[in-house]
């Protein structure tokens, strides 16, 4: 029985829903040990399309069990929302297919303020997820075992009394209605309550039992609050260490997955040596549908920088590289790959011949055109990792394995 870590070599979107559904069909066990509803996990089965940014990807297959680990931040409240939209569409979400840790912290709508009027820099999802995590840190945070207990209201009453008193002071917004908050709160805890459980043992016990478990990771490598491009991150570890703390469970991981996209993309501020600020980035936020899952934000788009993702290699440690999005490369003249910086820490480029054919649904590597072959096997030796899986359109069936993943 296999372990399996799925985690973003870029600055997060790379697709990970899609190969975290293919794999979640598999699994007995699917666990998030970072992040909250800052991610944007889509999948799309058939005409279907679930877009879910808190709870695991791995609930759309009815599987596997899924856990949102210690590591994580949650909001009640958002959680209820999230629950009830897969409810509608048909997805069963129970506490025997759901368990969230009780380390777990809480997100509340007085981190959503401050994230608001404290990190317009950064250009976050404005989630809460860095006032949250500040909190937990600072050790002023809630974690959802005082759920249970109720204790979390009074906690909650004296974080909301000691900000509100410099909040409008100091950043001139209108501090939130702390007794709508308590009440909005209290009736989504009262939902979230029987999520609530020890999951560290849970994981442990799937472990003993040998099962094939997948750990999911949010965001990318590059948003890490340790590697990334700092301040421009997130509050996580979105790396493969952070799967240690925030899963809580020592895993030795058989496939070590890193996602690649064919090109570049963020979203929000920071540095980008890559970005292509002209029509050609234009044409592939339009070819690759490039706006946030999140917040529906345009991303910023750009080539594919090697480098980067080699970092991203030397951090995680992977074993088995899946390309997605090629299919959006399709059309272009040339296409173009950093492979390096240079003294000013502009990217130098590698240049290959493009391919004019539609790719989109090719399951087989023989029917790719040469060109696709070619700027595959760039990056698998640039790397010194197999491409094991090619992804090549929207579709949970558009892939071509090169590797086997099962
Ligand atoms: P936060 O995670 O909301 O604090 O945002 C911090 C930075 O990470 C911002 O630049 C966000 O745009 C980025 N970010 C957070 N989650 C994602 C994601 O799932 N995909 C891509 N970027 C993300």
């Amino acid at each position: 029985m296999a372990k399996y870590i799925v985690l973003g070599a870029q600055w997060g979107d790379e697709g990970k829903g899609k190969i975290v559904d293919l794999l979640a069909g598999h699994m007995d066990l699917v666990v998030r040990f970072q992040g909250g509803a800052n991610a944007g996990h889509t999948v799309i089965i058939g005409d279907q399309k679930y877009i879910m940014h808190l709870i695991p990807g791995g609930i759309v297959s009815g599987k596997a069990v899924n856990i949102i680990g210690n590591g994580c931040v949650v909001d009640p409240i958002t959680f209820a929302e999230e629950m009830d939209y897969l409810q509608k569409k048909g997805i069963e979400v129970s506490p025997e297919k759901l368990v969230i840790s009780a380390q777990a912290h809480m997100v509340t709508p007085m981190h959503k303020y401050l994230d608001r009027v404290l990190n317009k820099k950064i250009g976050t999802t404005g989630r809460g997820i860095g006032p949250a995590y500040t909190d937990k840190i600072q050790r002023t945070g809630i974690r959802l075992e005082s759920i249970l207990d109720g204790s979390f209201v009074e906690r909650f009453k004296q974080n909301a009394q000691l900000y509100s008193q410099f909040a409008t002071q100091l950043y001139g917004e209108k501090f939130i209605n702390v007794d709508e908050s308590i009440e909005q709160l209290k009736a989504a805890g009262e939902r979230i309550k029987p999520f609530i459980n020890d999951t560290i043992e849970i994981i442990a016990d799937f472990v003993r039992r040998d099962a094939d478990i997948l750990y999911e990771g949010a965001q990318g490598t590059m948003l890490d609050v340790d590697h990334g491009t700092y301040p421009f991150v997130t509050s996580s570890s979105t790396t493969i260490g952070g799967a240690y703390t925030g899963g809580g469970v020592y895993i030795d991981f058989d496939k070590r997955i890193g996602l690649v996209k064919a090109y570049t993309t963020r979203v929000g501020e920071g540095p980008f040596p890559t970005e292509l600020n002209d029509e050609t980035g234009e044409r592939l936020r339009k070819l690759g549908n490039e706006f946030g899952a999140t917040t529906g934000r345009p991303r910023r788009c750009g080539w594919l920088d090697l480098k980067l993702v080699q970092r991203a290699q030397i951090i995680n440690g992977f074993n088995y590289i899946s390309l997605s999005k090629l299919s959006c490369l399709s059309g272009f003249k040339t296409i173009k790959a950093a492979v390096d910086y240079n003294a000013q820490g502009e990217p130098v480029y590698e240049e290959f011949p493009g391919w004019e054919e539609e790719i989109e649904g090719i399951t087989d590597l023989e029917l790719l055109p040469e060109n696709a072959r070619r700027y595959i096997d760039f990056i698998e030796q640039y790397l010194g990792v197999p491409i094991g899986l090619v992804s090549t359109g929207p579709d949970r069936n558009h892939v071509i394995f090169k590797e086997a993943l099962w």
